[in-house]
């Protein structure tokens, strides 16, 4: 079978069945996360990617939050995760705070898996129509005090890469819109006066197993020899937020912070957050 024609929700279920039982590994990761996001302020939280929810610590962030609302395109990673986080006493009667919506948040995997199937100029054409547009801003109930995309960019771009092939001279342009549609989502989502939070991996341990012990250098070189998985340079994203279309959301400079590592067991990852605040 051709990767082409695996259907990407099923990749990404696969992807997340494997990664099901990974919260001790999370553990640093999930620090990072968890902490940036009782930081904010406001009442309502939304997390988009949130998958199996090892990189969300929802005790803390239920006592935290009075309205959280987690969105994947897999909806029993999500409630399977729900569940191991308030299987026992600890978060007693704060479980009903936390609410779901199962949605593909481009909106366009049906077109992608055609372009996938038949790669005409008329798909092409037809999928890159259907990224302009934000479908998940109106499904998903917004404006939100906080939202924060976990780690999600990174595997939108990898859907499109393996629909098209990586040699596809549509590969560019298509990251290019997944990469737009997915910031502007964020910025839409997003209330006045809030906070928006883009975690972002950009390079893992196979072609880098330094990383684990020194982030900031190869972050510092990977950036410099363009070295980042396809779209996820976090210096360009985060001058991407800083200008037109995107810069008339923020009352400020997005900043970035130091990066980290994720540890996925036989991989690691670097991760920045890119902090925004809307207008
Ligand atoms: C790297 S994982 C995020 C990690 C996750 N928060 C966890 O702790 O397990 C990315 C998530 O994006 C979800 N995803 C991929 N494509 C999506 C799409 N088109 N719409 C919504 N969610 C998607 C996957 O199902 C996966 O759960």
């Amino acid at each position: 079978m051709k990767q082409q024609d695996v259907n990407p929700f099923l990749r990404q279920r696969y992807f997340n069945r494997a990664s099901q039982t990974s919260w001790r590994a999370f553990a640093a990761h999930r620090e990072q996360i968890t902490a940036r996001l009782e930081t904010a302020t406001g009442n309502s939280l939304c997390v988009l990617g949130a998958g199996n929810c090892n990189d969300l610590d929802l005790v803390r962030l239920t006592a935290r939050w009075e309205q959280i609302r987690l969105v994947d395109i897999d909806a029993e990673a999500m409630q399977a995760g729900v569940a191991n986080q308030f299987h026992t006493a600890g978060g007693m009667g704060r479980r009903e705070r936390i609410e779901f919506s199962a949605c593909d948040l481009t909106g366009t995997l049906e077109q992608c898996h055609a372009v996938a199937q038949v790669p005409s100029s008329e798909n092409f054409a037809r999928l890159r129509g259907a990224l302009a547009g934000l479908p998940a801003v109106g499904q998903l109930s917004g404006p939100y005090a906080a939202v924060a995309s976990t780690c999600l960019l990174s595997q939108l771009i990898t859907i499109f890469q393996r629909a098209v092939g990586e040699a596809s001279p549509e590969l560019r342009a298509l990251v290019e819109l997944v990469r737009l549609q997915h910031l502007r989502t964020v910025a839409e989502l997003t209330a006045p006066g809030g906070t928006a939070v883009l975690f972002t991996d950009f390079v893992s341990s196979d072609a880098h197993p330094e990383l684990v012990n020194a982030p900031e250098m190869v972050m510092e070189r990977v950036v410099r020899e363009q070295g980042c998985f396809p779209g996820m340079n976090p210096l360009l994203i985060q001058r991407l937020l800083g200008e037109a279309p995107l810069a008339s959301y923020w009352a400020e400079p997005p900043a970035m912070s130091a990066p980290w590592v994720w540890d996925l067991g036989p991989r690691s990852y670097l991760v920045t957050a890119i902090t925004c605040r809307r207008r």
